[in-house]
């Protein structure tokens, strides 16, 4: 199984949870091959060769960051020749903003799944029976807060670590059973 994970991260937060989700695949699915990649780093060859994409991004101003949207925009080609039809999807997001995520970040995972599903790929979401769902989760994936209450960075805390390497675990699982039948 062939993993890509794509994320935008300025401050190291997303990124982090990246490789928690990574960290946890690996526990679920020792052989599954995974590659971490920033999405400025992310070429179309990488959406092609995996068999499940992870897209995660900071939230920026209320939706995703602009590189995840410029990478979106480029993958508009594969569209055309239905090449990521029928991968598997996974998506986390954080966002450093007031409440309990910050402002946007059900909107940026919706974004990136809507994109997931214009190219017929099938979505894997967060059960919330799943351990860490309760302080980390959201049924679309697991997320984080980075920011403290004046607004600027503080981290990421262990809750969103844990329910991004609890979703990764998932996400593994699930897809190896997709991927197999
Ligand atoms: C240009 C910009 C816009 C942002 N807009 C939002 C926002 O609308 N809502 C929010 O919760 N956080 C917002 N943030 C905060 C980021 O989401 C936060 O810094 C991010 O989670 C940190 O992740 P990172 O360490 O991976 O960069 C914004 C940050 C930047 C730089």
């Amino acid at each position: 199984m062939n993993v890509l994970i794509a994320y935008h991260s300025d401050y190291g937060s997303t990124e982090k949870m990246a490789n928690a989700i990574a960290a946890g695949m690996k526990v679920s699915q020792s052989d599954a091959v995974i590659t971490l990649k920033s999405t400025e780093a992310t070429g179309l060859n990488d959406l092609i060769d995996a068999d499940v994409i992870v897209f995660g991004t900071s939230v920026h101003m209320g939706s995703m960051a602009w590189p995840m949207k410029k990478l979106i925009d480029q993958a508009g080609k594969l569209w055309m020749d239905g090449s990521l039809e029928g991968k598997v999807g996974g998506v986390f997001a954080t966002g450093g903003g007031f409440g309990g995520a910050g402002g946007g970040v059900e909107q940026t995972m919706i974004s990136l799944y809507s994109n997931f599903l214009e190219h017929g790929m099938i979505v894997i979401g967060f059960p919330k029976s799943l351990p860490a769902y309760a302080d980390g989760g959201l049924q679309w994936g697991p997320y984080g807060r980075t920011g403290n209450h004046e607004g600027m960075p503080s981290g990421i805390s262990d809750a969103a670590l844990a329910a991004a390497r609890s979703y990764g675990a998932h996400l593994a699982e699930t897809s190896a059973n997709i991927i197999t039948h």
